[in-house]
């Protein structure tokens, strides 16, 4: 398979079609058997449920080219997993999780030529989604839904190196308690946006959310949870029933303690302690990590002693060993590395 002629080290984090996308329909109560098709574009209805009241859920995950030459994904039966439970609370029927990881399969496959070399740093992104299909007009969950997967190659997240992030502790909230933070639904998403438009305006890159309800733990940012090392080595995170389950996240943790032997703790963290951190990092699909260099809350800066110009040291070796792990240079927990082809 001749791959296609991208640019692949300087690709953006744009959307660019692929030749094919997987495409399911529920109808009367049941999955069909889906289809690969070649359409982009999607003929619904005005009044489709998720057009009225944002009944769309969604995943994340990247297929990649690993040094021997295989195309992979990164433990997408926690993607499938994570999709069930955000359709669960949007009162949606589940897309089977066999199902997800076949579908996924299958797109990637049919889009191989996509998939960018090994060592270019490039990944084709996975967006598996559903949402409602038919007329909605009371407040109700539709009766007919649409699950889809497309692909669409994107560049490589350190373009001309890591550098630290800026991020502010923002005055809007992200998720109420017993509300819809922990799940992967369009509407976490769009409700975002005003939050990080702001925060980009004023000079910082990213919000660091409180949690709602009392607003002195940390919660998350708007696409990544944080990862925190103190100044004794150990890896702590926030516990929070109302930020998303990283799989990344996930992942660091188990690698912490059994690869590099670090302490891990998952808790409450609040505000008041992060300027004792000695490192600070947000933790996501994307990027695997991003170090922070600086929290700015309402003018009060916490410069963590990592500094603004690379990662701190226990950041970087649980970004080396993760990487490592994805790209085959490091054996792989059972089950982590999916190989396509
Ligand atoms: C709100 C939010 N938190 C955390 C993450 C990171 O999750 P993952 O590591 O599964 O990509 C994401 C990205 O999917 C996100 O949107």
């Amino acid at each position: 398979m001749e791959k296609k002629k991208i640019d692949w080290e300087n690709l953006g984090f744009g959307y660019i079609p692929t030749e094919k996308r997987y495409v399911a329909n529920f109808k009367d109560g049941k999955w069909d058997d889906g289809a690969l098709i070649e359409d982009a574009n999607i003929v619904m209805n005005e009044c489709a449920g998720v057009l009225q009241y944002a009944q769309t859920v969604f995943e994340g995950l990247k297929a990649y080219t690993t040094e021997d030459g295989h195309i992979v994904t990164f433990r997408p039966d926690l993607n499938a997993k994570r999709l069930i439970d955000s359709a669960k609370r949007l009162e949606m029927p589940p897309f089977p999780a066999e199902r997800f990881v076949d579908a996924v399969e299958q797109v990637v496959r049919a889009n191989a030529a996509y998939v960018p070399p090994y060592g270019s740093g490039a990944t084709l992104y996975i967006r598996p989604y559903m949402f409602g299909i038919n007329p909605v007009i009371g407040v109700k969950p539709a009766d007919e839904y649409q699950f889809r997967v497309f692909t669409t190659p994107v560049g490589p997240y350190f373009k001309g190196g890591v550098k630290p992030l800026t991020i502010c502790v923002s005055d809007f909230d992200r998720a109420a308690p017993h509300g819809t933070g922990h799940i992967k639904a369009g509407l976490n998403y769009a409700m975002s946006l005003h939050a990080i438009v702001t925060a980009h305006a004023n000079g910082f890159d990213e919000n660091m959310y409180l949690d709602s309800a009392t607003r002195t733990k940390v919660e998350e940012t708007g696409g990544a949870n944080f990862i925190f090392i103190t100044k004794d080595h150990k890896v702590v995170t926030p516990h929070s029933d109302t930020i998303l389950p990283s799989i990344t996240r996930r992942s660091l943790l188990y690698v912490a303690e059994h690869y590099l032997g670090l302490e891990v703790e998952e808790r409450d963290v609040y505000f008041e302690e992060v300027k004792e951190f000695a490192e600070c990092g947000l933790c996501g699909t994307a990027a695997v990590i991003s170090p922070v260099g600086k929290v700015v809350d309402h003018g009060k800066e916490i410069c963590f002693p990592s500094g603004m110009e690379k990662m701190g040291p226990t950041i970087q070796k649980l970004y080396d060993t993760l990487t490592g792990i994805q790209m085959g240079h490091i054996e792989a927990p059972e089950g982590w590395i999916k190989v396509i082809e």
